[in-house]
Order: structure tokens, then C-alpha cells, then sequence
């Protein structure tokens, strides 16, 4: 892990209400693109300090060393490929004197294509990141917030959390057991002082539709499900973040289960040109 230590030029940033509910510290995962980027960028801004957790060092360190510029904050960067138990035990381990008070687990990747010709490598892998190191940061981090008294775990799901995708069958799998493990969770700590949400977003332009073979050429920003998911936290258990999610969601639901699925194999039939 690389210290890196604020400047002098540096101006701290305003303590927010939720940094003094949660902070000093946040850990954010997929720290390095997309969703998890803009949580880092906007958790600086609200002034918390932040571990930063992906594979690629470098931009992380770019991150690092932004956040501390622009908002004075203290920023370490945690290389580690989560799809390995060992690597995610280090998140809890590397940052066993820091207090952290706020996780958010944004690293995750998706899929699309028939399941039968899918790669089990591809699909099982999936399975460790979004389901497994999930869970494992997750259980850790409840551990500490509980004996710490409070603190609050961001889980992201997604629209597709709610239905079958034909398409991204295993993707969707793995955020229903995302959204479900995150519902049951709330509970389970409510009066710990430990707040858990959900954020199911709809389509976000980031750099998950090309890793995972959709195409997202519109959506929302990941800007824009950061802030619209902190605006949530501590108020309930599922945030649909930003209008879209929130309209898609809206329309969803007047169908039964069975026809959502049928709808979401049209979508999913747009976004992969089949
Ligand atoms: N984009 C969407 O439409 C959408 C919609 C709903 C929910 N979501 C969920 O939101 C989360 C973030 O998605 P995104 O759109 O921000 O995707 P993204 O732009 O592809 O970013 C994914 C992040 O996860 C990290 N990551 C991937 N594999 C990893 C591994 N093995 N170990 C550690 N980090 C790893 C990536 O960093 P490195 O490559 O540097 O490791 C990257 O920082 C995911 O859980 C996704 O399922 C996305």
C-alpha cells in the first residue's frame, strides 16, 4: 500500500453531514473506473479519507493523488484482485489502524451471451467478485463497524437484480444475491448504528458495458448514481439512484415476474445485437 500524505496547498474538505455520521475513512472497491471512481471523487468531496481498492495500480494512484489535490483529503491505494480470497482478506487486514466507517463495494463485472456459451471461467470468476468477495468484505467490515458502533456499507446491485436475464443470467444471479444479502443485513444490524443500502442503478455509461459485451450507449452517469446512492444512506435499504432507474423500475414493477423477464430478454437482445 502507498501512503501518500497532503500537501501543504492542499484546502481540506468540508467534514459533510455523512462523513461526520460514518467517516473518517471510506473504503471504496472498483475505485479504479466507472461507479466506483465517482463514489471515491464525491466521498472526497464530502471530506472523507479513502482507501482505494482495484488491479490497476496506476490509476489508482492517479485517483490518490487527485483527491488529495483537489479536496485535501488523506488517499491509499490497495492493489488486489478480489476474484482471490487471500487479496480481499488484505483489504481487512491492510487497513486494521485506519478508521474506516464506510465501505462501498463497487468492483463487479457483468456478462452477456447464451449461458451454455459462456466461458465457466468467465462466469465463475464473476461469481467470486461480485457474490463472494462481496460477502467477504462485507461480513469483515460489519465486524468492525458494529464493535466501532456505527458505520455504513454500500452494496451495489442493479436493476436486473429483481428478474431472470435471459442473456446475463449469471450477471443478474449475482446481483440478486447482492440485493438480497444487503436487505437481510439491514435488518440484521438495525439499532447497531450500522446502515446497509442497496443501489440498484439502471443502465450506467461507464466502462462495464465493453468489458462485459453490452452495449450502454446511453444511461446514467456514474456520477450520478454516487450521489444520488450517498443522498440515501441511512434513510432506507434500496435506492433506485437517478431518474432512469427510478422510471425503469416504475415500469417494471406493474408487470408480473414472468413478463419482466420476457422484457428484460428484449433489452438484453438490444444490447448485445442479438
Ligand atoms: N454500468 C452499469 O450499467 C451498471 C448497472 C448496475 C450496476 N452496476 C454495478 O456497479 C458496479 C461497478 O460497475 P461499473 O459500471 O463502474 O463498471 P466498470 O467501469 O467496469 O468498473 C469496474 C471496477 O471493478 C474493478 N474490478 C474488476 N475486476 C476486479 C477484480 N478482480 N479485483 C478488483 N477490482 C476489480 C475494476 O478495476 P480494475 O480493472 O482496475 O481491477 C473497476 O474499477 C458493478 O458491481 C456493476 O455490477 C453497473
Amino acid at each position: 500500500m502507498n501512503q501518500h500524505v497532503p500537501t501543504k496547498q492542499n484546502v481540506p474538505a468540508a467534514q459533510s453531514a455523512l462523513c461526520a455520521a460514518y467517516g473518517p475513512w471510506a473504503v471504496v472497491t472498483g475505485a479504479s473506473d466507472g461507479i466506483g471512481r465517482a463514489f471515491a471523487i464525491e466521498l472526497a468531496r464530502q471530506g472523507f479519507s479513502l482507501v482505494l481498492v482495484a488491479r490497476r495500480g496506476a490509476a489508482l494512484d492517479d485517483l490518490a493523488d487527485e483527491v488529495k489535490r483537489r479536496f485535501g483529503v488523506k488517499a491509499l491505494a490497495l492493489v488486489a484482485d478480489l476474484a482471490s480470497f487471500a487479496q480481499t482478506a488484505r483489504l481487512d487486514s491492510e487497513t486494521r489502524d485506519i478508521d474506516v466507517g464506510l465501505i462501498v463495494l463497487a468492483a463487479g463485472y457483468g456478462g452477456s451471451g447464451p449461458f451454455v456459451d459462456a466461458s465457466q471461467q468467465a462466469e465463475l470468476g464473476m461469481i467470486d467478485l461480485n457474490c463472494r468477495a462481496l460477502a467477504q468484505s462485507a461480513q469483515d467490515f460489519s465486524r468492525r463497524f458494529v464493535a466501532r458502533g456505527r458505520g455504513a456499507l454500500v452494496l451495489m446491485s442493479s436493476l436486473v437484480a429483481f428478474q431472470g436475464v435471459p442473456r446475463a443470467a449469471n450477471y443478474a444471479a449475482t446481483k440478486a444475491y447482492v440485493q438480497t444479502l444487503a436487505e437481510g443485513l439491514a435488518v440484521e444490524l438495525k439499532g447497531s448504528g450500522v446502515d446497509v443500502l442497496a443501489s440498484a442503478p439502471g443502465p450506467v455509461v461507464s466502462g462495464f458495458g465493453a468489458r462485459s459485451g453490452m452495449k450502454i450507449a446511453s444511461g446514467q452517469t456514474p456520477e450520478e448514481v454516487a450521489r444520488g446512492t450517498l443522498r440515501a444512506l441511512g434513510r432506507r435499504t434500496t435506492v433506485r439512484p437517478g431518474f432512469l432507474a427510478k422510471a425503469l423500475e416504475a415500469s417494471l414493477s406493474l408487470l408480473p415476474r414472468y413478463f419482466r423477464v420476457r422484457v428484460m430478454a428484449k433489452v438484453m437482445a438490444g444490447m448485445t445485437g442479438a
